[in-house]
């Protein structure tokens, strides 16, 4: 088997067999393994288990789900499909509460559903199947998009911090705060990544590591304590990270332990960039303090990845999956759009007019 992890999709639609298709990624860097997932249970559980991860692989792996929930649908009027669909989509949609690409992947296939609501069920279906494989192909291209933008940002041989895997791992390709590097790669530029393991389920080091060294990336890997070191040394000219989810004022919730390293990078001056789709904005809430923070089990923190426990049994855990940047300590956010710069609220509000006017990017 190829062992180069850029060389396999990290979700894919497998039409003829009725299955999406998802690189495990709690598996490695020890195995690459491909799953096949046919039952919406089973899309479901591999979204809350992070088999499939980051908010924009998220969002097309419950667009593809969804669709194959629709193909299995025994329904014979639209209205009896329409609300079954409506039960699965909840049921995707509960997945996960914070990368709000899942819900708006739902919501965009479900507003195609009804546009064919007065046709049979099959027309339903295709307008299904051609939505979800739009999600992914726009994927894709936002992701270039963001990679171009960023990299304009950067210089040749810079050194650049990343949080968590904003990579291609975590979308349909090329990754957000990990495009412009692998965009860079492709031109023959040289970066020096540090990458931080990324505490409790080190995405950083079993995701982002393999990856950049995957694409021949000057790639470092540090616990996340040793951020302010690394930046004191004057080894980091940006920072780059991901989003799940940035609210309408530039606040963007990400990977926990991301807002601690803005702080950081603003204490040491360097420019702290936040890189994510259109998707990833909601602008229907003001501010971060209203983005829904998942909470996950404490065995991530007392067992997991420990070859025995290292916590006394019965102490209190904390384990919040992500943590809120203040809009202030953002430089810009990267999207498909363009760079958006402070005052957010206006920039974001600009960029989403562009996109509701149907420019193209
Ligand atoms: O819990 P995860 O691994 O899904 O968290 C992922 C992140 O926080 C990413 O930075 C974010 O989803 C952006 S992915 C392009």
């Amino acid at each position: 088997m190829d062992e180069n992890i850029l060389h396999y999709p990290t979700v894919a639609l497998d039409e003829e067999n009725g299955a999406l298709v998802i690189l495990d990624q709690t598996r490695l860097p020890g195995e690459v393994r491909l799953l096949r997932l046919t039952e919406t249970e089973e899309v479901r559980d591999a979204i809350y288990r992070l088999q499939v991860r980051g908010a924009p692989a998220i969002g097309v792996a419950a667009g593809f789900g969804l669709y194959l929930a629709a193909k299995r649908i025994r329904a014979e009027t639209p209205d009896a499909f329409l609300e079954a669909l409506r039960r699965a989509k909840e049921f995707l949609n509960a997945a996960r509460p914070t990368a709000v690409n899942l819900s708006w992947a739902l919501e965009r296939m479900e507003r195609a559903a009804l546009e064919k609501r007065d046709g049979p069920v099959s027309a339903i279906r295709e307008r299904l199947r051609r939505e979800c494989v739009a999600i992914y192909d726009e994927d894709v291209r936002m992701c270039r998009r963001i990679g171009e933008y960023g990299l304009a940002l950067l210089h040749d041989g810079d050194g650049i911090l990343t949080h968590c895997n904003a990579g291609q791992l975590a979308t349909s390709r090329y990754g957000t705060a990990l495009a412009p590097i692998h965009l860079g790669r492709e031109r023959g530029m040289q970066f020096r990544v540090f990458a931080d393991e990324t505490r409790p389920l080190l995405q950083g080091a079993r995701l982002t590591a393999f990856e950049l060294m995957a694409d021949g990336v000057d790639t470092t890997l540090i616990c996340d304590n040793m951020v302010s070191q690394v930046m004191q040394n004057g080894w980091i000219q940006a920072v780059l990270v991901g989003c799940d989810r940035v609210a309408a004022n530039g606040d963007a919730c990400n990977k926990i332990g991301t807002s601690g390293v803005a702080i950081l990078a603003r204490h040491y001056g360097i420019p702290f960039y936040v890189l994510g789709p259109t998707s990833t904005v909601d602008m229907r809430l003001a501010s971060g303090a209203e983005i829904p923070i998942e909470q996950r089990p404490a065995e991530e923190v007392t067992e997991m990845w420990y070859r025995e426990r290292m916590a006394p049994r019965g102490v209190k855990v904390y384990n919040p999956a992500f943590d809120v940047t203040d809009h202030r300590l953002i430089a810009g956010i990267v999207t498909e759009y363009g760079v958006a710069r402070p005052p957010y609220t206006q920039s974001l509000a600009d960029i989403f007019r562009r996109k509701e006017a149907g420019e193209a990017f």
